[in-house]
């Protein structure tokens, strides 16, 4: 039975990737914080959660436990978990808040990946998945196109430079990363102008995901787009 874990899937986007690869047959492995999101996933069956935390160290021993007791191989990371301060410009924007956001989605992706390599490199297709945002591209930041979102932009810019950098150390081994935009999602983060259903964006995902072509460089995909969009 192929195997995904997916990061911050207590709601939200996440939790309807979870959803639709449970529904596909999946052994999902949903990382979560919250003990009542672990109580209702545990009765889910095929469903393993791991409750951690992507900011604090102990989170690779987590996944690493969890995914030990169940299977060998992962074949699919989606590293989810994230946050938002929509705070603008350099008056509003504060020191911990920049920290905070690069410790949760640049270093949390980067510990989740450590964590599951071994078990990535068990798979078959083995396929890291960085969910990025359109706000963390330079080009289209200066084309003015979005503006003032430091923190936050500054985070998945970073996390875009994370993919690119495992996606070139990993390549070689059979193991391939991504970045992605997920689209406009009516979550608890959702902008102003979001439009889609995140359980839609999720089975979108999991399609492109299953027709994607292996052998093209890494870039950021827009998912709802279906296409690659300038870093
Ligand atoms: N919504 C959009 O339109 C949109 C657009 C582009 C990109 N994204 C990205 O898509 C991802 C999912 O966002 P969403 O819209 O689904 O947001 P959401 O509904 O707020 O869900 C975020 C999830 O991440 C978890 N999380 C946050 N910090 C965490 C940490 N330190 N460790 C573990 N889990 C953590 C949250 O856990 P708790 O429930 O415990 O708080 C929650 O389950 C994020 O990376 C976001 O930046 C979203």
């Amino acid at each position: 039975m192929p195997s995904i874990l997916v990061t911050g899937a207590g709601r939200g986007f996440g939790r309807e990737v979870v959803r639709v690869y449970r529904e596909r047959g999946w052994m999902v492995f949903p990382l979560v914080r919250q003990s009542a999101d672990v109580e209702a996933l545990t009765e889910v069956d095929g469903c393993y959660p791991i409750c951690a935390d992507v900011t604090e160290e102990k989170v690779e021993a987590s996944i690493a436990n969890v995914l030990a007791a169940r299977t060998d191989a992962l074949d699919l990371l989606i590293n989810n978990a994230g946050n938002i301060k929509k705070t603008r410009w350099l008056a509003e924007t504060t020191i911990a808040d920049m920290e905070a956001l690069f410790r949760v989605h640049c270093v949390g992706a980067f510990r989740c990946v450590r964590a599951a390599l071994p078990f990535l490199r068990k798979a078959t297709n083995p396929l890291v998945v960085n969910i990025s945002s359109r706000f963390g591209s330079i080009s289209r930041m200066a084309q003015g196109e979005f503006r003032g979102i430091y923190a936050y932009s500054i985070a998945k810019s970073a996390q875009n430079m994370l993919s690119v950098c495992l996606d070139h150390e990993l390549r070689r081994e059979g193991i391939r990363v991504v970045s992605l935009h997920p689209g406009r999602l009516q979550t608890s983060v959702a902008a102003v102008d979001a439009d889609t259903d995140p359980y839609v964006a999720a089975l979108k995902l999991a399609d492109w995901l299953q027709s994607m072509d292996r052998d093209k460089a890494c870039g950021l995909h827009d998912l709802l787009g279906d296409k690659t969009i300038a870093w």
